[in-house]
């Protein structure tokens, strides 16, 4: 049989094109450069089923048998035949290296496909498929899914939940048979977004079984699902959820899929965060090193902007040594609460009567960066610019002044429509303005509701407003492309490849706490390599759950991301404020390791212990956290394996902060393992295999180990 072989990164794609169908035969482990006569893998046919093997194409179609979840769901519109279950088949090929195009067609129906596909360097594969309407009339969209196979041993589902800060915990179950699907109808990505849908051996873990597994590049609504079907066959993919009637495809006419990102691991999710972080680091545009130390003043003054508060804090940010200081929410028109002037992008002139200029100079000339928030999809009805402007706020039927019924509001706010031309084109001039007359670095763009009812002129358009959103992203970045762009959503609530491909970090959570950072935080760095989590260093006492925690464990949490701090600092004196400069230190320190290395995560049996760490690429050194999220059921940790280092290379592993000197107050313990005191020298092997004794931890608290090859 005709094939198709991609093969990178350990990785084997192997579609064959044999028949009308093209098919993926294969998807997971790589096969060597010779396949056998593929003919060998046609299934058995067997009683009470359609008399030739079932295929499951490249899009899956009830034509081929397929009596899963569709791959194309559609109708032509007009007067004839409306052709509702498409007969695709294949109509052309072009295959180089590591890329594959492939084109089906039904020629019938005027309709046709073609898939794109890419394995990157680390293994990671990129899919996507384009629907073309070659027909005389429109062709009605309803769905199309991007799929992909997963190997029989596949039978435990994990994917990822949540909600307003706490964004991305993990859920298992059984695959069985039937479908789990993951329904997102937030019109932005969701707290509750899967991230990454895997399936693998039973069991499977941070370091062992097999794993395929698969995220959605998309900031709308959108479904992922894992399908096992009557035959025993399973299928996982993705599709977005298209709006009743909005996307009708006119003669000529072309709808893209969403990019599909997609890993297989023969050793555990570290396998497959590997492949997504590779193919982040790869990127042209991948944001420039090193990242800088943020102060966000958030947590600090709120609401209540007061440049000569303002100041003290940048002073205090500069002594610390912070690089980047970022004002958020309260400095325009309006906004002296969450009430009123979203929308309303001037400068405020009561607070402000010389601009942002003097706390602008305030910040360089002490030789931070000027980072600025905004929120430029939505609109307050309380806003000079939904007066002028109510037809520019989305809802369900055209809005002809401002009597006209609004969507629910959250957070008193409304949706801008900007697939408005007007509305668009007022957003981008206000942005591009300010960014021309202040030298800001960096934006925090914030989106803080869900689309509810969201149309435009009475047509459905979360499709369109992701993509106008993209766009003015797009050109926004074009236009100042050293402006440094954060995708905040109330904390995580879009964190997906459509937004970081046009962003440079996303706002994990707006959970500060830093006990629930540690879950948030590993599970959202399955996919987003730590570089691009923003995470902070809060206040002694969490805002968001009255958590109180030492430094330590802050600092410890705060330092395997993108590092800042978002508390009140003028109030942090004495050997406290020492310390604190010292957790600065350490970051910058260690900060091109942490966002250069391979993340590494232990298989630890006491679920009360959570180790992971960062191995540089050469494998000369590395850093371990080893943090104690609960009280545990044994007296002390015991041995606890260091992953992921040279087999062959001794190395030195030191226990580096709190420092061994704090053993008495951060360990509650007689004494501590022996090898605290002067190091411990071990092979990669031995740690891997054997591990350290472990300090016994306090709940909530956290210990640094570096480890130096020898
Ligand atoms: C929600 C964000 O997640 C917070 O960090 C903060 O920027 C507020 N919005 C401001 O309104």
């Amino acid at each position: 049989m005709p094939a198709i072989h991609l093969r990178q990164g350990g990785i084997s794609l192997v579609i064959g094109l044999d028949g009308g169908c093209p098919q993926v035969l294969h998807w997971g482990a790589d096969l060597g450069p010779e396949l056998p006569d593929l003919g060998i893998l046609d299934d058995a046919v067997p009683h009470s089923a359609l008399d030739v093997p079932v295929v499951l194409g490249l899009l899956p179609q009830a034509s081929a048998g397929w009596r899963g979840r569709p791959g194309l769901c559609g109708h032509r519109l007009g007067d004839g035949p409306p052709g509702f279950s498409p007969r695709l088949s294949l109509h052309g090929w072009f295959h180089h290296g590591r890329e594959a195009t492939i084109e089906q067609a039904d020629e019938e129906l005027g309709l046709s496909v073609t898939t794109f596909l890419t394995l990157h360097d680390g293994g990671l594969l990129e899919m996507r498929h384009e629907v073309a309407n070659r027909g005389g009339t429109d062709f009605a969209l309803d769905a199309v899914s991007v799929v992909l196979p997963v190997g029989r041993a596949g039978t435990e589902i994990l994917d990822l939940t949540g909600r307003w800060c706490r964004e991305r915990h993990p859920q298992r179950r059984p695959a069985g048979q039937g479908t789990w699907v993951r329904s997102g109808r937030h019109g932005r990505t969701g707290h509750d977004s899967p991230l990454l849908m895997a399936v693998g051996t039973p069991g499977f873990g941070n370091r062992h079984g097999k794993v395929w597994a698969g995220h959605f590049g998309w900031s709308g609504d959108h479904e992922q699902f894992v399908d096992t079907v009557a035959d025993g066959r399973t299928v996982m993919g993705a599709a977005e959820l298209l709006g009743s009637g909005e996307v009708a495809l006119g003669p000529g006419e072309k709808y893209a899929t969403p990019r599909y990102f997609a890993a297989y691991s023969d050793h555990g999710l570290d396998g497959i965060s590997e492949a997504f972080h590779r193919w982040f680091r790869a990127r042209s545009h991948h944001p420039s090193m090193p990242r800088p130390v943020v102060l966000n003043v958030w947590e600090a003054v709120y609401f209540n902007h007061d440049l000569g508060v303002l100041t003290e804090l940048a002073d205090s940010a500069a002594e610390l040594g912070v690089e980047r200081f970022v004002l958020d929410d309260g400095w325009f028109r309006h906004r002296r609460n969450d009430l009123a002037g979203l929308g309303d992008w001037y400068v405020d002139e009561g607070l402000w009567p010389d601009g942002l200029h003097p706390l602008v100079e305030a910040v360089t000339s002490r030789g931070m960066q000027f980072g600025l928030w905004v929120e430029p999809e939505m609109v307050n009805a309380d806003s000079d610019v939904a007066r002028a402007h109510p037809d520019w706020i989305a809802g369900p039927a055209p809005r002809h002044d401002a009597g006209s019924p609004l969507p629910l509001p959250w957070r008193h706010q409304q949706v801008l429509d900007l697939v408005n031309p007007g509305a668009w084109q007022y957003i981008y001039d206000r942005l591009d303005a300010l960014l021309s007359e202040y030298p800001i670095s960096y934006l925090k763009w914030d989106q803080n509701r869900d689309l509810a009812e969201m149309g435009h002129d009475g047509v459905p358009s979360v499709h369109r407003q992701t993509l106008a959103v993209y766009r003015l992203l797009d050109a926004l970045r074009a236009a100042h492309p050293r402006v440094e762009i954060e995708s905040c959503s109330s904390g995580g609530a879009r964190v997906d490849l459509g937004i970081l491909e046009r962003t440079d970090r996303i706002w994990a959570s707006d959970c500060n706490d830093a006990l629930e950072r540690q879950a948030i935080q590993r599970w959202t760095g399955l996919v987003v390599p730590p570089e691009l989590v923003g995470s902070h260093i809060g206040p002694t006492t969490a805002h968001t759950t009255g958590r109180t925690h030492d430094l330590s464990f802050r600092a410890l949490t705060a330092l395997f991301g993108h590092f800042g701090l978002e508390w009140d600092i003028r109030q942090v004196r004495g050997a406290e404020r020492d310390e604190l400069r010292g957790a600065v230190g350490l970051y910058k320190r260690h900060r091109a390791l942490i966002h250069t290395g391979t993340m590494v995560r232990a298989d630890v049996p006491d679920p009360s212990l959570m180790l992971h760490g960062v191995v540089a690429g050469d494998g000369t050194r590395a850093l371990f956290a080893l943090a104690a999220v609960a009280t545990s059921y044994s007296e002390q940790p015991g041995r606890v394996a260091l992953p992921g280092l040279a087999p062959d290379t001794l190395y030195r592993v030191e226990l580096c902060y709190p420092g061994p000197d704090a053993a008495g107050t951060t360990f509650v313990q007689a004494s501590p393992p022996a090898w605290v005191a002067g190091g411990a020298l071990a092979s990669g092997r031995f740690l891997a295999e054997v591990g350290l004794p472990m300090p016994v931890l306090n709940p909530e608290h956290a210990i640094l180990l570096e480890v130096t090859a020898r």
